[in-house]
């Protein structure tokens, strides 16, 4: 017989089933739990709570493992290519050579964006910031696509979802060119994912661009690491938005609007800056940790700790080692790795940290190897988004594949219980 989880409540027993994973993991299924006893269970910032089963991404946070699809992400990052990674996300299985270079043909073949687009886009004043101008032109694209609101419109969805991977980009480039006050620059079919990318962002009508390949590598690299996560703060948006059966592009919006912030996706700008901030201030970097396990100030170790993960972020590990090698590769000595490298060593050693289980995470080094490629500060969380793209669609898909119902959390309600109302004249 399988598991059961039994409850006593107010004197009565009920039993509920016990749901396991295929790497064992246990859930306890509440969802008679109400109907049956008239409770809800609570649970702020779900620390506790699996809203969904998935089929996509396993990560253990104890052993520091992730995987996309049953493939290890050292694998992946190492050896495969990052279209090919998008494809195992939405489609579940790595490709063979022949639905590579279809999926590979179709993205290219939708990289051009409308050029109505453009008149939005041009609305923004020059300083926004990318991650907001990028989440409204991904909802505007649903103005382009009306088809896409249709409910129905899922026997379409590869239309929508070649057109988001391949428009992301170059809606990216479109940020940082006007950052420069430089012309926008056409994608350029005959190149791969990640140099089309790089092209857009750095070629200048003035002179020839060449695509450096450490760059193409290591952006490569970043953008499958950045892939999935599982149902992080984005992810678990985009899935609540889409169960309300809204379309792609405006879950994707949604999405980019919860990445933005500085304790997701938002971090690795924060990073960055906190490291030029121990810089300006001399370097030391006991004055920060101090600031960090101080609960009277508000400030945190940025790239520091994560959720899930009591281990290494195996994200973490491999952007390490990749950053030395970037940066020798391409001939940088930036000071801001070696304090990076400080900070990770004293937290490590630090009884706050050990105690509290906290790590480097993924956006910890990302940044220093965003910065040595070129790519600006406030472009960073935009990079990340371009990494989640996939992954964000293959959990949107598999929301609506499986007919999930609308996603409605409850609440228990502390307010003031029901009063006469006042006329203004009377109120106090
Ligand atoms: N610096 C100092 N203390 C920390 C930090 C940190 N970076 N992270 C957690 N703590 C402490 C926290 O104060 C708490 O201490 P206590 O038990 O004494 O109250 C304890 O560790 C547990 O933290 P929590 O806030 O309850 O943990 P959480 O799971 O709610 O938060 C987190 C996870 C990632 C938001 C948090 O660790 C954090 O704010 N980190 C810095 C921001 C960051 O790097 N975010 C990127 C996350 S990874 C990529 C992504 O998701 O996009």
């Amino acid at each position: 017989m399988s598991e059961t989880a039994k409850l006593i409540l107010e004197g009565k027993e009920y039993e509920f089933p016990v749901i396991e994973g295929s790497e064992q993991e246990k859930a306890i299924d509440i969802s008679k739990l109400r109907g049956q006893t008239g409770h809800i269970t609570i649970d702020p910032g779900f620390k506790n709570t699996g809203s969904t089963t998935s089929a996509i991404t396993y990560l253990d946070g104890e052993e520091g493992i992730l995987r996309y699809r049953g493939y290890a992400i050292e694998d992946l990052a190492e050896k495969a290519d990052f279209l090919a990674v998008a494809y195992l996300l939405i489609y579940g299985e790595l490709p063979n050579q022949t639905e590579y270079d279809n999926f590979v043909s179709k993205i290219t073949r939708h990289t051009m964006v409308n050029e109505d687009m453009r008149k939005i886009f041009d609305g923004f004043p020059v300083n926004a910031h990318p991650m907001g101008v990028m989440s409204s032109l991904v909802s505007a694209m649903s103005g382009f696509y009306p088809e896409s609101y249709s409910k129905n419109d899922m026997d379409n969805i590869d239309v929508h979802i070649m057109r988001l991977m391949a428009k992301f980009p170059t809606l990216a480039t479109w940020c940082y060119k006007k950052s420069q006050g430089h012309p926008i620059n056409y994608p350029q079919n005959k190149l791969d994912y990640c140099s089309n990318f790089l092209h857009m962002m750095f070629a200048l009508p003035v002179e020839e661009y060449e695509v450096n390949p450490v760059v193409s590598k290591a952006l490569n690299s970043l953008l499958i690491l950045h892939a999935d996560h599982e149902q992080n703060c984005s992810t678990s948006t985009v899935r609540l938005v889409g169960s309300s059966q809204a379309n792609l592009y405006s879950s994707i919006s949604a999405g980019i609007s919860a990445l933005w912030g500085p304790l997701h996706g938002g971090a690795n700008q924060a990073v960055i800056e906190m490291l030029e901030a121990i810089k300006e201030d001399g370097g030391g970097v006991q004055k920060y940790l101090d600031k960090a396990k101080d609960k009277n100030d508000p400030f945190r170790l940025m790239g520091f700790g994560h959720r899930v993960y009591k281990n290494f972020d195996p994200r973490a590990r491999i952007i390490k080692k990749s950053a030395d090698e970037v940066l020798e590769a391409l001939g940088i000595d930036d000071p801001v790795l070696d304090i990076a490298r400080g900070l990770e060593e004293a937290a490590l050693n630090d009884e706050y940290f050990i105690q509290r289980k906290l790590y480097p995470n993924v956006d910890f080094y990302s940044g220093i190897i965003y910065r040595a490629l070129g790519i600006p500060v406030n472009m960073f969380t935009v990079m990340f988004a371009i990494g989640r793209l996939p992954g964000w669609i293959a959990q949107w898909l598999e929301l609506r594949e499986s007919g999930q119902a609308i996603g409605r959390p409850r609440q228990i309600y502390t307010g003031e219980t029901a009063r006469e109302f006042v006329e203004m004249s009377k109120r106090k």
